[in-house]
C-alpha cells in the first residue's frame, strides 16, 4: 500500500518521479505528493486525489532539483487530504515518504511535541522526519541519523530520507514494506516496486528487512538490521517496460482479463513434459521436500484465498492428503494445530500481503516440514523466506481486481496437486489427463473470452440492482466466492456466495425479484443437486443467470437467463467458469460508472495489517 519513489540524479527528477507514481497508482491513490531539494532548498507540492491532480499542478508549476522523492498515499492515519499527504518535512530541512505503520507513533509523538517540535499533520509518518532531524543534532551524517531514528520504530515501515543540507544522498529503510534499489548510469534510485523505475533502469537490488541503505548518484552502501555493510545481488528484471501501460484496453483490469491465455502459457512453459508436472516448477530441491507430503495447510488473502480453497478440494479428492485452507489474519492470531509431514502454501499475486506474510513467519516457527509460496512476484518477501516458491508469469497486474494472477494460481495449484499426488497414489493416467487439461487452459480461455458481448449485454440487468447473490458446489463455490468478491469489489453491489446446498439454511429468505442470482453449473457430477437449488430459487421468483455447459439442459424462460459455457473438463472447468464471472464485473463496473481499475477505499498491495 502506497507508492514510493526516489531519485539521485544530475537532471531534474520531478517528472521521473511522477511517472514512477503513475505506475504505482494502483497501490493507493487517495493523495499525491513530491519534495525535491534545489540550490540547498526543499521544495513540495502535493495534492489530494490521484497523481493526475499532482501531475497538474507540477505542470502548473514546475519543480527543479536532481534530488527528490514522491509518494501516492493510501491512508492509515489520518483522513485523505493535503495536509495528511507525503512527504512529510521537519524545520523545512528533512522530507520523508513512508509506506507501513508506525505503531507506537502516539508515544513518540508526545516526546517530540515535548522536544518543541510542531506537528502539521495526523499521521504516523510525520514521527520519522522529525525524529531524524532531532538525532541530526548529535549524529555524525544522515545515515547514522536514520539508523538510530529506525531503532526506535515499532511497526512496519519502507522509508526514503532527504535532507536539503546533504543534498545529493538519499537514506532508504526497509522493515516489514519492501523497497528496491534501481540502478542507474550516474544515477540512482529506489522505489517500493521495480515497476515505478522501469523507465530509467533494469538493474535492481532488493532491500531485506532491516536494512539501511545511503543512496548517492555514484553508489549505494547497504547496511544490515545490525548496521554491518552488506551487499546484495543486484538482478536486471524481467519484467517487461511496457507492464504498466494499458495499450488499445479502456482498463487495465479489461487487459489483464485478455491476458489470461498467454499469462498461462507462460507459466506453464518448460513445467510439463512427458504427461508429468515437473517438480523444478516448484524450486531447487522441491522433489525432496515434496515426497512426504501429507498434509497441506494453504494461507493466503482476498483472491489468492479463495484460488486455496478450489485447490482444497483437488489436493483432497485426486491427490489423496489432507488439507486445510484458511484466511492469513485468522491464522496468524489463533493456535492452530501442525499435522506431521505438513506443507504450508502461501499463495500470493504480490508476495509483500502482511498477514500472508506474518502466517508464513509463523508457520516456520511452528515447525512445518517445508513452506511454498504459489507468487507472481520474484524477488518479493514471501518468495525470498519460503523452502519453495511456484513462480507465476502473469506478468504485471495492476488493477485491483485480481483477473488474471487468479486463473494463474489455479494452474498453478493444480500442478501442485499434481506433484504432491504422485507420491500418495495419483496413477500415472491421472497426471497425463491433468497435465493435458492444463496444456489446452490457454485456449479454453480465448474461447471463454468470446462471451464478451455476450455478458456485456447481460450486464445491463444490473444498472438498478444493490444486491446479487452467486451460488456453485464443490470446487465452483469457491469460483462463486470469487464472482461474489469482484463484482462488490469494484462495482460496489453488495454480493455475497453460498454452495448452493446451503440455500435453504437462510439465503432463501433473501429471494425476491431484485436478487439477481448467478449460478456456476458446469456438467459434473454435482449438476443434478445444482438442478434442485435452482429449483429453489425460481419456486420463490428469484431472477437467475446462470453459467452453463452447453450439455446441461438449463433453457432460458422469464426466469431464468442461461449463458452457455464452452464444454471442458472437470480440471479445468473452475477456471474457465472465472472468465465469464470477471467479464460480468467488468461490464456491471462500467454501466456503474465506478472507477474499475481504482475502485474507492482500496489498494493493490496490502503491506499493512
Ligand atoms: O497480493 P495478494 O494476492 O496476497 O493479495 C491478496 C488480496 O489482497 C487480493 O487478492 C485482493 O483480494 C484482490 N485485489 C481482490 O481482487
Amino acid at each position: 500500500m502506497c507508492g514510493i519513489v526516489g531519485a539521485v540524479a544530475q537532471r531534474d527528477v520531478a517528472e521521473i518521479l511522477v511517472e514512477g507514481l503513475r505506475r504505482l497508482e494502483y497501490r493507493g491513490y487517495d493523495s499525491a505528493g513530491v519534495a525535491v531539494i534545489h540550490n540547498g532548498m526543499l521544495s513540495r507540492t502535493r495534492r489530494l486525489g490521484k497523481v493526475q491532480e499532482l501531475s497538474s499542478a507540477l505542470d502548473e508549476t514546475p519543480l527543479a532539483g536532481g534530488t527528490g522523492i514522491a509518494h501516492t498515499r493510501w491512508a492509515t492515519h489520518g483522513e485523505p487530504s493535503e495536509r495528511n499527504a507525503h512527504p512529510h518535512v521537519s524545520e523545512g530541512d528533512i522530507a520523508v515518504v513512508h509506506n507501513g505503520i508506525i505503531e507506537n507513533h502516539s508515544k513518540l509523538r508526545e516526546k517530540l511535541k515535548g522536544l518543541g517540535y510542531v506537528f502539521a499533520s495526523d499521521t504516523d509518518t510525520e514521527v520519522i522526519c522529525h525524529l531524524v532531524h532531532h538525532q541530526l543534532k548529535t549524529a555524525d551524517n544522515l545515515l547514522a541519523a536514520v539508523q538510530a531514528t529506525v531503532k526506535q520504530l515499532e511497526g512496519a515501515y519502507g522509508t526514503v530520507v532527504i535532507d536539503r543540507r546533504d543534498s545529493e544522498r538519499m537514506v532508504v529503510a526497509r522493515s516489514g514494506s519492501p523497497l528496491v534499489i534501481g540502478f542507474g548510469l550516474g544515477e540512482n534510485f529506489v522505489a517500493s516496486d521495480q515497476l515505478a523505475l522501469l523507465p530509467v533502469t533494469r538493474s535492481f537490488a532488493f532491500l531485506e528487512e532491516g536494512d539501511v541503505a545511503e543512496v548517492t548518484r555514484r553508489e549505494v552502501n547497504i547496511f544490515d538490521v545490525n548496521g554491518n555493510p552488506v551487499k546484495r545481488e543486484v538482478k536486471e528484471s524481467e519484467v517487461t517496460h511496457d507492464a504498466g501501460d494499458k495499450g488499445e484496453y479502456r482498463h487495465y483490469m479489461l487487459k489483464e482479463i485478455y491476458e489470461q491465455p498467454t499469462a498461462i502459457a507462460h507459466t506453464l512453459e518448460g513445467r510439463i513434459a512427458g504427461g508429468k508436472v515437473l517438480d523444478s516448477a516448484f524450486g531447487e530441491n522441491a522433489a525432496e521436500f515434496l515426497k512426504d507430503i501429507k498434509h497441506v495447510q494453504i494461507i493466503a488473502c482476498g483472491t489468492s484465498y479463495h484460488a486455496g480453497m478450489a485447490a482444497r478440494y483437488w489436493l483432497e479428492d485426486w491427490a489423496g492428503v489432507s488439507c486445510n485452507v484458511e484466511i492469513a489474519s485468522e491464522f496468524r492470531y489463533r493456535k492452530s494445530h501442525l499435522f506431521p509431514n505438513s506443507l504450508l502454501v502461501t499463495i500470493s499475486q504480490s508476495g509483500e500481503t502482511a498477514d500472508t506474510l506474518a502466517a508464513l513467519r509463523l508457520a516456520k516457527d511452528m515447525g512445518y516440514k517445508a513452506t511454498l509460496t504459489i507468487c507472481n512476484s520474484a524477488g518479493s518477501s514471501l518468495v525470498r523466506e519460503s523452502d519453495m516458491a511456484y513462480m507465476m508469469k502473469a506478468g504485471a497486474e495492476i488493477g485491483v481486481a485480481s483477473t488474471k494472477a487468479f486463473t494463474v494460481q489455479l494452474a498453478g495449484l493444480l500442478m501442485l496437486t499434481t506433484a504432491i499426488g504422485r507420491h500418495n497414489g495419483m496413477s500415472d493416467e491421472m497426471e497425463a489427463a491433468i497435465t493435458q487439461s492444463l496444456q489446452s487452459m490457454p485456449a479454453k480461455v480465448e474461447q471463454a473470452l468470446g462471451l464478451d458481448d455476450a455478458i456485456a449485454e447481460l450486464a445491463e440487468d444490473f444498472a438498478d440492482k444493490h444486491h446479487a447473490l452467486f451460488l456453485g458446489r464443490g470446487d465452483q463455490y469457491p469460483i462463486a466466492m470469487e464472482g461474489a468478491l469482484k463484482l462488490k469489489e469494484i462495482s460496489y453491489i453488495h454480493a455475497e456466495a453460498y454452495a448452493s446446498g446451503e440455500l435453504k439454511h437462510g439465503p432463501l429468505a433473501l429471494i425476491d425479484a431484485d436478487m439477481p442470482v448467478i449460478v456456476v453449473a458446469p456438467n459434473n457430477e454435482l449438476l443434478e443437486k445444482l438442478k434442485s437449488n435452482v429449483e429453489e430459487v425460481r419456486a420463490r421468483g428469484g431472477l437467475m443467470y446462470v453459467f452453463a455447459d452447453k450439455d446441461a439442459e438449463f433453457e432460458s424462460d422469464d426466469t431464468m437467463k442461461v449463458i452457455p459455457i464452452p464444454h471442458c473438463d472437470e480440471f479445468m472447468a473452475p477456471l474457465i467458469y472465472t472468465i465469464p464471472l470477471q467479464l460480468l464485473s467488468y461490464h456491471v463496473a462500467l454501466i456503474k460508472g465506478t472507477d474499475v481499475d481504482q475502485p474507492r477505499n482500496l489498494a493493490k498491495s496490502v503491506t499493512v495489517e
